[in-house]
C-alpha cells in the first residue's frame, strides 16, 4: 500500500455511507486503513490531505445511515487506492474552507485527546531541555482577543508561540470592541485574512463560536462564560503526569458549578473520568451538559453538595474562585460568598480526602476564600505545574489545529 503521507491539512465535513453504522458507532480511521480504504474521488483531488492513523469517527445522524464528523484532525492520506466496502460513498465537503477550532473538549475524542497530550508531553521535553530548535509555527500569526483579564492565558500563548517560531499579537478589551464597535462576524474575517489562528477570551459564549463560523482559520477558546477548554486540558496533563494517566481518576471539584466544571463535563463526555462537582445548592452546573456528561457512558459523573465524604478517597481535589469574571458575579460580594461556607478548600477536607490526594486550581486564587494559603504552598499542591502546562498544552492544540 502506497504510504506517501504530504504535509497540509484542513478541516473537512466528511460523510460516509456506512451500513454498519449506528447511532454512537464509532470506527477508528486505522481499521480505514487497515482495509485499504480509498475515500471518494473528491478525497483524491486534494491531494495534501491525510487522515491520522488514530482519528475516530462517530455517527452523529439519529436514522444512522450515514457515519459523519467534523473532523478537526482528519487529514486524508491521499494514495490508499483500493475501494471500501465499509465506506464506499465517502464525500468531502470543504465549501467554507475553514479550518477546524478548538471550542469545546466534548468536539473532540477520546484518541484525539491522547493526541494531544502525548504531543505536549513531546514538546514539553524540548523546551524543558531548551532546545528552541522546532519552530513549526515559523512565519505564522497568532491573534489573541482578550475581552478580560488574563494572567495564564495570555503569557502562555503569546509565549508558546514566539517559542514554536510565530508571532503573537494582543487585542485587550479596548482595542478592538468586539461586537460592540465592530460586528464579531466582520470581526472574524477581517483577523482571518491576517492570521493562521485566533485565541479568543469573551464573556458570551456565542462569541467565540460566532468568530469560529465566521472566520477561515482556526479559533481557540481561552475562556468563556460558558467554558474553559484549554484549562481543562492543561489539568488533564498535569494529571497524567502525576498519576500516570487520567483515565479513571477521581477528580472531585468543590465549589461553584461554573466555566472550569462545564469544560470538565465536557471532558467526562468523552473520555473516562470519574467526576464530581461539589457545589452548594443553587449552584450547580449547566443541567443539559451534566445529562450529556452522565448519559455518554464514558464517565461516572456526579453533583453533590457534601464536601467532606464527596472528596473521600480522591485523587484530585480541584478549586476555583467563588464568583467569577461573568458580569455581575465579582459585585454579588458577601451574599455570594455566604453561600460557600464549609466549601472551602484546606487541609482537613484534604486529609479526608486521603494522603494519595493533589492540590489542582486553575488560578488565580483568591486565598482564603474559595483555598487556604496552605493548601496553595503544600507539596500535594499542583497548581503552578497546571499553570505552566497551559503552555505545552495549547501548544499541542494549535499544532494538531494547524496540521503538524
Ligand atoms: N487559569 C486562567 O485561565 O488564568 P488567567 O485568567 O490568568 O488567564
Ligand atoms: N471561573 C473563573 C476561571 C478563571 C480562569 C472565571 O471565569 O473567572
Amino acid at each position: 500500500m502506497p504510504n506517501t503521507i504530504s504535509t497540509m491539512s484542513f478541516s473537512i465535513l466528511a460523510r460516509f455511507n456506512c451500513p454498519r453504522a449506528r447511532r454512537g458507532h464509532s470506527v477508528r480511521s486505522d481499521q480505514l486503513l487497515a482495509r485499504g480504504t480509498r475515500l471518494s474521488c473528491q478525497v483524491r483531488k486534494m491531494p495534501h490531505v491525510r487522515i491520522k492513523p488514530t482519528n475516530s469517527y462517530r455517527c452523529k445522524d439519529a436514522s444512522c445511515t450515514h457515519l459523519s464528523l467534523k473532523a478537526p484532525f482528519l487529514r486524508v492520506q491521499s494514495s490508499l487506492l483500493a475501494s471500501s466496502p465499509f465506506f464506499p460513498k465517502a464525500k468531502v465537503e470543504n465549501n467554507k474552507s475553514r479550518l477546524p477550532s478548538f471550542l469545546h473538549i466534548s468536539d473532540y475524542e477520546e484518541s484525539q485527546i491522547d493526541l494531544i497530550l502525548e504531543r505536549a508531553t513531546e514538546v514539553k521535553g524540548f523546551l524543558r531541555a531548551g532546545d528552541r530548535s522546532f519552530r513549526p509555527f515559523k512565519g505564522r500569526t497568532l491573534c489573541m482577543i482578550f475581552t478580560k483579564p488574563s494572567l495564564r492565558t495570555r503569557v502562555s500563548f503569546e509565549t508558546g508561540f514566539h517559542l514554536l517560531g510565530g508571532h503573537a499579537i494582543y487585542l485587550g478589551p479596548d482595542d478592538i470592541g468586539l461586537g460592540g464597535r465592530e460586528e464579531t462576524r466582520d470581526i472574524a474575517r477581517v483577523l482571518s485574512r491576517y492570521n493562521d489562528i485566533i485565541m479568543a477570551r469573551t464573556f458570551a459564549h456565542q462569541e467565540v463560536l460566532d468568530l469560529a463560523e465566521y472566520g477561515t482559520v482556526p479559533v481557540v477558546n481561552g475562556l468563556t462564560d460558558f467554558n474553559h477548554p484549554c484549562q481543562i486540558m492543561a489539568d488533564a496533563l498535569t494529571i497524567k503526569e502525576a498519576f500516570g494517566s487520567v483515565k479513571g481518576k477521581k477528580i472531585v471539584y468543590v465549589g461553584d458549578g461554573n466555566n472550569i466544571v462545564h469544560s470538565w463535563l465536557e471532558l467526562a463526555a468523552v473520555y473516562p473520568i470519574h467526576f464530581i462537582c461539589c457545589c452548594p445548592a443553587g449552584y450547580e452546573p449547566d443541567k443539559d451538559l451534566l445529562l450529556r456528561a452522565q448519559s455518554a457512558g464514558f464517565s461516572s459523573v456526579e453533583v453533590r453538595n457534601d464536601p467532606l465524604n464527596a472528596v473521600r478517597g480522591a485523587d484530585v481535589i480541584y478549586g476555583d474562585v467563588w464568583a467569577s469574571m461573568n458580569a455581575g458575579q465579582k459585585e454579588e460580594g458577601e451574599s455570594r460568598y455566604k453561600a460557600f461556607e464549609g466549601f472551602q478548600i484546606n487541609s482537613k477536607l484534604m486529609a479526608a480526602a486521603g494522603p494519595q490526594c493533589r492540590f489542582m486550581h486553575c488560578l488565580p486564587a483568591e486565598r482564603g476564600l474559595e483555598c487556604t494559603d496552605e493548601v496553595m504552598e503544600a507539596s500535594y499542591s499542583l497548581v503552578f505545574e497546571e499553570a505552566e502546562n497551559r503552555m505545552h498544552a495549547q501548544n499541542a492544540i494549535m499544532l494538531e489545529l494547524l496540521g503538524h
